[in-house]
């Protein structure tokens, strides 16, 4: 009897610091992405859009809650290396040179290097994998390493979708952000080339609810959005 109930106790407790440490790892992340946000001006609520709406993505697809949970965790961090680019190429208005484009795309290493300690201690060690490869295309034309269809993780796969959209919806220095209706087709016209055909179908299943969170819906504001209810409902049913 005495075992057992070590064992429950064993148990709690670990689960409960599992608990603690998730959601230590999900502040964690969503203070870095408003650092990298609060550093790039014209993109001031990325990192948390793109954690969004890979979280309603993930939800769409019918994953499991542990799964939602570290894509919104990854949504965060996602751009996290470009705090290793200098100032002078994030915020250029026009367009880079080829050696600048070169900096860029070695973002996703350097993101990945930041947040491994972090991640790897906390068993969501998937997310190095999803910031290493969300600019990989599906058809292989991406980067850093040209990586094609089921050779990309999953989540990088998703996280892509998110990331376009969250890009084509805000203003940027060379042009406005696009009407919600333009981003359908533009996602649907890549569907197969830079994106997964499955997120994108994913993706127009719910593209309703995701204008709305877009328009600003305090309903889906309240579910999905900072410190949101969803996210914490997860990290209960986890525990
Ligand atoms: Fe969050
Ligand atoms: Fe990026």
């Amino acid at each position: 009897m005495r075992k057992l109930l070590d064992f429950f106790a064993g148990k709690r407790t670990r689960l409960e610091t599992e608990n603690v440490a998730s959601m230590t790892v999900h502040q964690f992340a969503e203070s870095l992405g408003n650092a990298i946000d609060a550093k790039d001006h014209y993109t001031c609520s990325h990192s948390e859009e793109v954690a969004v709406v890979a979280q309603m993505l993930a939800v769409e697809l019918g994953l499991p809650d542990r799964e939602c949970e570290l894509l919104h965790i990854a949504g965060h961090l996602h751009d996290i290396g470009k705090i290793g680019l200098p100032d002078s190429i994030l915020k250029k208005e026009g367009r880079l040179t080829a050696d600048e484009y070169e900096m860029v795309k070695k973002h996703p290493g350097m993101g990945a290097d930041i947040v491994k300690p972090v991640v790897s201690v906390s068993g969501l060690d998937q997310i190095t994998g999803i910031i290493l490869h969300h600019h990989e295309r599906y058809d292989g034309g991406g980067y850093p390493y040209g990586l094609k269809g089921d050779q990309i993780p999953f989540g990088a796969r998703l996280i892509a979708v998110a990331d376009t959209l969250s890009a084509m919806a805000s203003n940027r220095p060379y042009r406005k952000a696009l009407e919600f209706r333009k981003i359908v087709e533009e996602i649907k016209k890549c569907s197969g080339s830079q994106f997964d055909p499955l997120v994108v179908e994913a993706f127009l299943d719910c593209s309703e609810q995701i204008e709305e969170y877009f328009a600003g819906s305090p309903t889906l504001v309240e579910e999905f959005g900072p410190d949101r209810k969803a996210f914490s409902e997860q990290v209960r049913v986890m525990s």
